[in-house]
């Protein structure tokens, strides 16, 4: 962190939704940030109000040329990299046989190689640095997933699998990895930015059908607040001991409990077959 305090911030995605509050509230708070949005005009009116810390920067998280030039503009305007928040990503709905080949490609390249190319673009500013803090946009379906995200939700299990090892590797360097899983926010999420099934089979109509309505029913009063979401997450920056995961919003978070709760009693269920696979040696020792 900087000597007077004052962080700086690299956010991923900030045209609207989650990224957008969050650009506002850091900027807000004092901090410094480059915004970045794959159409940076858009950030216009946040960069004309804080014209000494915010710089809008023109980013496609799957251009690995733009992350780099993300990562050297930050560098060139502030010096450092404090914080960066890997927060660009969509929803893909539908059952596995109804989304395209395509579709699911362009939805994994966006939520966990953007991801990966981000942090492995920024890692080794913060080891230079011994500091920083990287946050991970997830979903509470990147922990529990939902009947018709199954590519969305697989991008962000895997998006969570490579942030849990990251954050062992780095915690000895002085970085901090925090994964977000957030459940249903007011954003554009389930409007102009889901991607739905290019196909439709009628057999799927009970149970991703259900929940594709469920979603479309929420859109406009979902739960969630995106400016009370930014102010949690500026604490979790600010906080000596982040989590690991920050869960959001009581949906997520009674959601994460259920499936804690079952993985618990299956695993209990479970038991003794898992521990008779072992060399009778190995059972003898543990
Ligand atoms: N809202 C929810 O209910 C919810 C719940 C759980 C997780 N999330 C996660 O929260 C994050 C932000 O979404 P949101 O809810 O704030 O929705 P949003 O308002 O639609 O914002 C999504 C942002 O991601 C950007 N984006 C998409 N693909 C990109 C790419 N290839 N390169 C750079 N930017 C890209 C969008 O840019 P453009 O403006 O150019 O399209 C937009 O700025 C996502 O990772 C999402 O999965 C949201």
């Amino acid at each position: 962190m900087s000597n007077n305090n004052k962080k700086v911030w690299l956010i991923t995605g900030s045209s609207t939704g989650f990224g957008r509050s969050l650009a506002e509230a850091v900027l807000a708070h004092g901090d410094s940030l480059v915004a970045t949005a794959r159409k940076p005009e858009q950030l216009n009116e946040l960069i004309n109000k804080y014209p000494e810390s915010a710089k809008a920067v023109r980013l496609d998280v799957t251009n690995q040329l733009e992350v780099k030039a993300a990562v050297d503009d930050t560098l060139e305007a502030f010096g450092r990299i404090d914080v960066l928040v890997n927060n660009a990503g969509y929803g893909l709905i539908g059952a596995l046989e109804e989304v395209s080949d395509e579709q699911i490609r362009r939805n994994f390249e966006t939520n966990l190689f953007g991801a990966i190319n981000t942090i492995r673009a920024v890692l080794p500013i913060m080891r230079q640095q011994k500091s920083g803090h990287i946050l991970n946009m997830s979903a509470i379906a990147g922990f529990s997933n939902e009947l018709g995200f199954s590519i969305y939700g697989g991008a962000k299990f895997a998006l969570e699998g490579v942030s849990e090892a990251v954050y062992g590797e780095v915690a000895p360097l002085g970085i901090k990895v925090t994964i977000v899983e957030p459940g249903p926010f007011r954003t554009d999420f389930i409007g102009r930015s889901l991607d739905r099934a290019e196909t439709s089979i009628d057999d799927y109509q009970k149970t991703v059908g259900k929940f594709l309505q469920f979603l479309d029913k929420i859109e406009g009063s979902q739960p969630g607040d995106p400016d009370k979401a930014a102010q949690a997450l500026i604490q979790v920056v600010n906080s000596k001991n982040p989590p690991l995961r920050l869960v959001l919003g009581k949906y997520a978070y009674n959601k994460f409990r259920k499936k804690i709760k079952s993985l618990t009693a299956e695993l209990d269920v479970w038991e003794q077959i898992a521990a008779n696979t072992d060399f009778e040696t190995a059972k003898a020792n543990s």
